[in-house]
């Protein structure tokens, strides 16, 4: 039987991790984030699918694809938290938990990055501990899958 699916969504400059601004978000390189969170994932007999796109159609196509092929998202929209309204209703419109992940905490940097459009409709937000915040947010999430739970309850 075909291991059950976590779709692993990182937005925006996200592909640039380990080198992009290391004091705010570390020299951790996106593969090794994957690779931690596929880790993660496995001991609970999850598979990680993960897209990373610089693009806001692509990662609502993605968050619109996981709603027949995964049981839940870890999501970081990165600068398009603040922004994305199509992101936001992809979330509203999916059927699946979804916790969304900020590597740096956000509520201490610019204004601008302390609201999260796309936060109300997930189930939860890490916020603020590093890339491991995604290996935090990978066992948020395996256990909303338990519990069943779905957005917007
Ligand atoms: C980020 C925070 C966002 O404000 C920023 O635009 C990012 C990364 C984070 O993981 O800390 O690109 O989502």
């Amino acid at each position: 039987m075909a291991a059950k699916q976590i779709f692993l969504l990182n937005g925006p400059n996200l592909n640039l991790l380990g080198k992009r601004e290391p004091d705010t978000y570390g020299r951790t390189c996106l593969e090794d984030v994957v690779q931690l969170v596929e880790q993660t994932a496995k001991e609970y007999g999850y598979e990680i699918a993960h897209y990373q796109s610089n693009h806001e159609g692509d990662l609502v196509d993605y968050i619109q694809e996981a709603q027949d092929k995964a049981e839940g998202i870890v999501i970081n929209p990165a600068a398009y938290t603040h922004t994305s309204v199509a992101i936001r209703d992809a979330i509203s419109a999916i059927e699946l938990p979804v916790i969304e992940v900020h590597i740096s905490n956000v509520h201490r940097r610019e204004p601008f990055r302390h609201e999260s459009l796309s936060a109300p409709v997930c189930d939860g937000q890490i916020v603020g501990f590093g890339v491991d915040g995604y290996r935090l947010a990978t066992l948020g999430l395996i256990e909303k899958i338990k519990e069943g739970r779905r957005n917007n309850e």
